[in-house]
């Protein structure tokens, strides 16, 4: 084993080699008794907890985080420092297009404009002028395309959650839901019909009636069952403060709408904007004409066999503007009037479907005693007799309620009715 004293200062010169026990002394040195055996049961114990992590499988947590067990922070935080942000220019101009040493001008706001190369995770199709796109920091190379910019209260019109209206939620309009599907879904469904027989399917619908006919719920209705991008607008949201904004958010709506594979676009209460151009001589409401002048231009724009249709609903469609109506633009007129006694009984069915109902209630005697009502009517006497009942403390809703609530709604109501005003006008 070691050598004796004497001997190794003779040796010094040239020493003796260590051997394999030596080393293992050395080895030794500084280690508790227990040392290798608590190393190999901590070794047992990670091949162990891995074994089980790998059975569990990766779960995902209510807050979509990874558990915190699965973190890597040491090779996240290397990968933020490699991947630095980068920044948006516009590139304005491709020179030498289409060849070895294409060469791509941007403009970087506010700073300069540069003539930059192509990263080398981008392919020279990716780019076309006048694209949005990022750069690095250092070279200004363009490394990535990005989509055109658009309004974030643009993008929020989109409904993505859909509604959780059905056709059988509407009472009658078996009519109207028929018109409304033939332009809305056999287009999309079907186009070789359309290209067949050479003719442009309708663009669009115009839905007009009586306040509480079922508009606004026909179209959620639509919503719920197509499958294409459904883009809700409300007129009045249009209304901008500063010259132009309206028009331009009309742009940037049917610009999104393109980029979709299939789009269908509602505007509700389109009378806010689209209102009969005139002369006021101040020019107020000018501004208000130039975004329905954009939805006309926009409306002529896309081709008729594409992918987007376009939905209006009103209730004063004498005071639109004709040029939006013109065939072409709004083919179909879809009238929404009062419903007749079936359709009142339906809709009755419909709105007591889901209360708590005494049996054989007759429901058509009931529609009987609504004439030159609403489905809104309707739905309030449902409210009413629901309403009596839980003031007399009830469980079930008697007929006796129905009849009350009837003659509450209908005959008190009746000069609030805007449904007559509406019979003038139109
Ligand atoms: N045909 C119908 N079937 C079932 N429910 C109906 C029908 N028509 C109206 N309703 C009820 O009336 C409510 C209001 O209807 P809706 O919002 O569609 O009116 P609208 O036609 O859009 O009116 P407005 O022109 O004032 O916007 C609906 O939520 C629905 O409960
Ligand atoms: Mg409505």
């Amino acid at each position: 084993m070691a050598p004796e004293p004497d001997e190794e200062l003779k040796d010094e010169k040239n020493p003796r080699p260590l051997d394999e026990d030596d080393i293992a002394l050395l080895k030794t040195y500084g280690l508790g008794p227990y040392s290798t055996s608590i190393k190999k049961a901590e070794k047992e114990i990670k091949e162990m907890a891995k074994k089980v992590n790998d059975l569990c499988g990766i779960k995902e947590s209510d807050t979509g985080l990874a558990a915190p067990s699965q973190w890597d922070l040491v090779s996240d935080k290397q990968m933020m420092q490699e991947e630095q942000p980068l920044q948006v220019a516009r590139c304005t101009k491709i020179i030498n297009p289409n060849t070895e040493d294409a060469k791509y001008v941007i403009n970087v706001k506010q700073i300069a404009k540069f003539v930059v190369g192509l990263g080398e995770k981008v392919s020279p199709t990716d780019i076309e002028e006048g694209m949005r796109v990022g750069v690095d920091r250092n070279k200004y190379q363009i490394q990535i395309p990005l989509p055109p910019k658009i309004d974030p209260s643009v993008t929020m019109m989109t409904v993505e959650e859909k509604p959780d209206v059905t056709y059988n939620d509407v009472g009658g309009c078996k009519e109207q839901i028929e018109k409304m599907r033939e332009v809305v879904e056999l287009p999309m469904l079907h186009p070789e019909k359309f290209v067949k027989l050479g003719i442009d399917p309708p663009k669009g619908v115009l839905c007009y009636g009586p306040p509480g006919t079922g508009k606004t719920l026909l179209a959620r209705a639509v919503a719920n069952r197509t499958d294409a991008c459904f883009i809700r607008v409300i007129g009045s949201e249009l209304v901008q403060k500063y010259v132009g904004e309206g028009a331009r958010m009309v742009r940037e709506l049917f610009q999104m709408a393109r980029s979709k594979k299939a789009c269908i676009v509602f505007f509700d209460e389109v009378d806010a904007i689209g209102g009969a151009r005139f002369d006021d001589g101040v020019g107020g409401d000018n501004e208000v004409q130039r975004t329905m002048l954009e939805i006309v231009n926009q409306l002529d724009g896309f081709d008729a066999r594409g992918n987007i249709k376009v939905l209006m609903a009103t209730n004063r469609p004498d005071t639109l503007d004709p040029a939006l109506l013109r065939p072409g633009r709004l083919d179909r007129k879809v009238e929404f009037g009062l419903p007749d006694l079936e359709s009142r009984t339906q809709i009755f069915k419909i709105h007591t479907r889901t209360m708590n109902c005494e049996r054989d209630i007759r429901f058509e005697l009931l529609a009987r005693l609504c004439p030159n009502s609403t489905g809104a009517d309707i739905r309030s006497v449902c409210t009413e007799a629901g309403m009596y009942a839980i003031r007399a403390r009830r469980k079930t809703v008697t007929e006796k309620d129905f009849l009350d609530a009837v003659n509450k709604v209908i005959k008190g109501y009746q000069k609030f009715s805007a449904t007559p005003k509406y019979m003038v006008y139109n």
